[in-house]
């Protein structure tokens, strides 16, 4: 049976020019995926923060290449019409060119991904281009990179206005065909939003970029402890969960549950 069909690169890139503003989330497995999928978000991110609201770590830097795929697998399976893009895991696209177009390329065969997205900017130029030119589309990711976490000092509003400008544009001239400004101050991510051709898609960059990015398990109030001040949460999940097991644990322990309808003969 033929699928509807997905949203490509070259769409996606084109929503810049119409002004089509564009919605990502991120997600980890099959379910959510289809749900975000019917919902008509344009893009769905594996990204590697499944390293944090998926397996409990305190950063993104644990998560594996293989554990990354087995996630992006079901996602993949899962997505009708949204493009899928996969984050290439630390440190995967700092062990050379072809160390980079072999681990993305496994991605991208494996599961049904149609692009990949790689944390750095002008310093990435080389291995964003040698992915591009092996038919390997890449999302940037610029601004706060999660993954440099230790180098950083911690998880701070990046205000560099001379390195973001060189960074946007050395991506874009590389060939990405999206970058996501993250932690940015609002101005600069409006300044940096009309100096590239390609969308920037913000997470904590302000409304004037080309799109927006959030955390799934933040949008649906799943995530547990430390929640960022850009991270809007429209549904407070966690308490629906608790409240459902807690009846259940209730009826069990007054026999309310199981009842008669669902019983066999
Ligand atoms: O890994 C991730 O979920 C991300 C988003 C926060 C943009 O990179």
């Amino acid at each position: 049976m033929s699928r509807p069909k997905r949203i490509t690169v070259p769409e996606f890139t084109a929503f810049k020019k119409s002004g089509h503003k564009i919605s990502v989330l991120t997600a980890y497995d099959y379910p959510t995926a289809r749900l975000l999928d019917e919902a008509g978000v344009e893009c769905i991110l594996v990204g590697d923060t499944l390293s944090m609201v998926v397996q409990g770590r305190e950063n993104t830097l644990p998560v594996t290449v293989d554990e990354m795929i087995y996630h992006a697998e079901m996602v993949g399976r899962a997505v009708d019409r949204a493009l899928v893009v996969v984050d290439m895991p630390f440190p995967s696209n700092h062990l050379g060119i072809h160390k980079a177009i072999e681990t993305a390329g496994r991605i991208l065969k494996q599961s049904r991904a149609q692009a990949v997205k790689l944390e750095g900017g002008a310093e990435q130029a080389e291995t964003i281009q040698a992915l591009t030119n092996a038919g390997i589309p890449v999302m940037a990711h610029c601004g706060l990179r999660p993954q440099s976490v230790h180098q950083l000092g911690g998880y701070r509003v990046q205000r560099d206005r001379e390195n973001l400008l060189d960074d946007a544009r050395a991506v874009t001239h590389a060939g990405a065909f999206a970058m996501v400004l993250e932690c940015v101050p609002a101005k600069l991510a409006a300044e940096l939003t009309a100096a590239v051709s390609i969308p920037t898609i913000g997470i904590g960059a302000g409304a004037a970029c080309d799109g927006q990015v959030l955390v799934v398990s933040d949008l649906l109030g799943l995530t547990d402890g430390y929640v960022p001040k850009f991270a809007k949460q429209y549904a407070n999940i966690k308490q629906t969960i608790v409240d459902a097991a807690k009846q259940f644990r209730d009826e069990v322990r007054s026999g309310a549950f199981p009842a008669k309808e669902h019983e066999y003969e």
